[in-house]
């Protein structure tokens, strides 16, 4: 009996004074394995004597259960500590400042439309904003493009139900309607946004992104809209000079029309815009119909104005030398990390408008 106690005396010292996961689990077999000493003890008692071995039956098992529990007791001990060393050894310090900053960039598109914006508000225009889904009215009829008229089919559009009456607007043109018909003359904007067409290869994108014009005011002409979109194209290609041609055209809602084109040349393969003898289309505009003036309850006896239209992705194009409009979008990050632009540096005219 007294054997027993002092092997439980012994062995709680044992289990107290380990610390490692393995220490304990060679002690375990050893106590309590197969042949481990419990075991052992357990098989003299066929050499005991009946009365005896009750007595000691019931000590042995006594002093299983007492080893088993101090041993459960400390995995669980050293399960803790374990944790607890592994969380001091891992913490981190939230505060401190990171390693490697990666950060986002700006799309090429996002960052042309700031540029647009920027360059218009120096010379007092305010932005616009429309919806995508238009109604069939804004986006054809009060800009003086009745059903019959040719210049839709040339639109490609995407109509939301067969009634025709809404669709994916084809151009920002609607928004001039839209300002029209809550505000009162004048009128300054621009109005930056998605366009669709159901229309698609390297030059064309179901989805592309247009900026409107529109200025209306008492004793505006076309010299007016001239000196604009001068001032605009130089401040947008950051040059001094641009060769620029107006070519008469029709649009339905500008009478008269013109398409204005750029000079351009080609040197070591490279674009340079506003210099040569090649031609790039790059805008409609002209002065507003007096139809959509009265669609819009704006009186042409009295108010008159202008109205350009420009494709956004080819302005980007052309200024940052992409190639294909429809990487544009393809959400490829490494694209974007090439051609994207530092989120901090905002274009401004008195800043620079890019790197
Ligand atoms: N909305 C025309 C288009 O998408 C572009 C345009 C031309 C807009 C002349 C105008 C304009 O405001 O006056 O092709």
């Amino acid at each position: 009996m007294d054997d027993l106690k002092k092997i439980l005396f012994e062995n709680q010292g044992k289990i107290k004074n380990i610390h490692s996961k393995d220490e304990l689990d060679s002690l375990k077999t050893i106590l309590l394995g197969k042949n481990g000493k419990i075991n052992q003890l357990f098989k003299k008692l066929s050499e005991l004597e009946n009365n005896e071995k009750k007595e000691f039956a019931s000590q042995l098992n006594d002093l299983k259960v007492q080893i088993t529990n101090s041993i459960n007791k400390k995995y669980s001990e050293i399960e803790l500590s374990t944790i607890n060393q592994k969380l001091k050894n891992e913490r981190i310090d939230i505060t401190l400042p990171g390693r490697e900053v990666l950060s986002g960039k700006i799309h090429p598109v996002a960052q042309v439309i700031d540029e647009i914006s920027s360059i218009f508000s120096e010379i007092g225009f305010s932005i616009e904003e429309g919806p995508d889904v238009e109604s069939e009215f804004n986006n054809f009829t009060a800009l003086n493009t009745p059903s019959d008229h040719p210049a839709r089919d040339m639109h490609d559009t995407f109509y939301l139900d067969s009634s025709k009456e809404f669709l994916l607007r084809t151009h920002t043109s609607p928004v001039q309607i839209r300002t029209m018909l809550k505000g009162n003359s004048p009128f300054k904007i621009i109005a930056p946004g998605r366009t669709y067409r159901c229309d698609s290869d390297q030059t064309h994108t179901p989805m592309f992104h247009q900026v409107e014009g529109l200025h209306i005011d008492e004793n505006l002409n076309m010299g007016h809209l001239k000196g604009c979109l001068d001032y605009f194209i130089k401040e947008f290609f950051e040059v001094k000079k641009i060769k620029m041609r107006f070519r008469p055209s029709h649009f339905p809602f500008t009478e008269p029309s013109a398409e204005v084109d750029i000079g351009y040349k080609i040197k070591d393969g490279k674009i340079v815009i506003g210099e040569g003898d090649k031609w790039l289309e790059i805008l409609g505009c002209g002065m507003v119909h007096p139809n959509v003036l009265k669609n819009v309850k704006v009186d042409p006896s009295k108010f008159q104005g202008y109205a350009f239209g420009m494709g956004i992705d080819r302005l980007a194009m052309l200024k940052y030398g992409i190639n294909d409009l429809r990487s544009f979008f393809e959400s490829d990050c490494r694209w974007l990390k090439f051609f994207g632009f530092d989120p901090l540096d905002i274009p401004t005219n008195y800043r620079g408008l890019s790197r």
